[in-house]
């Protein structure tokens, strides 16, 4: 569907450009496929090598944490920035986007913490240090942005206080910090997995060093979350794909004042 004000705007005709011009919706089916794919892989991880879940302070709960993380902070949170790229978007009320958007980013975060919840439980019941580690800092870093994040969104876009040249202001800073985000979330995936192996391969089990199966299998998936991360902030930066007027005044129309 073309959009008001016209996406052809902002696209190039040369012939090697439309080439390249991969429509958004067979992108975004692989995205979502690719998405559960890491889902199913960190759950497959904890379940068969890691002795599956449970919510007791075991080391069973600390298998939630990646699960969580990976689910709320990569995949929702890649969902979530990714609602304004869709051109069904572009047109109409943007109330119901504004909705999807901040309540998509709002499930990532409640799953975040929860999965904090399960790493710090974990970590006092079996008297183990916390922060710590260059993983932990880096993680705690990435769910205190979110939080900024969410709620300075919430304020300026979604409240009807905010003036226009606040919202104007504030629009560029959170496109960069959304963008940020998504990079710190998939550095803390890749670290908090390098950690757990190098934890958990040695005494008693084949070494990490030797490449045992879990090994493989669970390098394999910080490529794949990865491999999302760069997928979504790709999509992000592609001007065929940005909304048509996303740089105009009226994009930075408070949220319930665009439906009075
Ligand atoms: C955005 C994603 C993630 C964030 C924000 C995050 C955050 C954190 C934080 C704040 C801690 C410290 C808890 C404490 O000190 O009690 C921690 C611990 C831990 N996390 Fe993650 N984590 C993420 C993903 C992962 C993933 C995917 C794994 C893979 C297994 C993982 C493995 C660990 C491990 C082994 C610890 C305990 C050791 C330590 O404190 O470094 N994390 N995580």
């Amino acid at each position: 569907m073309e959009a008001p004000g016209g996406a052809e705007g902002v696209r190039c005709h040369h012939p090697v450009v439309e080439m390249l011009d991969l429509p958004f919706l067979p992108f975004c089916i692989f995205l979502g496929l690719l998405g559960f794919v890491c889902v199913a892989f960190v759950s497959a991880w904890c379940q068969y090598w890691r002795g599956g879940f449970a919510w007791d302070g075991s080391t069973q709960m600390f298998n939630w944490h990646p699960v969580l993380m990976v689910t709320g902070m990569v995949v929702l949170y890649g969902a979530a920035s990714l609602v304004y790229r869709l051109p069904s978007s572009w047109s109409g009320p943007k109330l119901p986007w504004k909705v999807l958007h901040s309540s998509l980013a709002l499930a990532a975060f409640i799953l975040a913490v929860l999965g904090l919840v399960a790493v710090f439980r974990f970590h006092n019941d079996h008297g183990t240090p916390n922060m710590y580690s260059l993983h932990s800092w880096l993680g705690l870093a990435t769910i205190l942005l979110f939080s900024c994040q969410w709620l300075m969104g919430f304020s300026t876009f979604l409240l009807p206080w905010a003036p226009a040249w606040l919202r104007g202001l504030y629009k560029p800073i959170h496109v960069f910090f959304g963008s940020t985000i998504l990079l710190l979330a998939v550095a803390s995936c890749v670290s908090g997995i390098n950690e757990k192996l190098f934890f958990s391969l040695k005494n008693g089990t084949t070494q990490y060093k030797l490449l045992p199966a879990e090994a493989v299998f669970a390098n394999t998936l910080g490529l794949l979350i990865l491999l999302f991360g760069v997928l979504v902030l790709g999509a992000l930066a592609r001007p065929s794909w940005k909304r048509p007027d996303a740089d105009s005044l009226d994009s930075c129309q408070p949220l319930l004042a665009d439906e009075r």
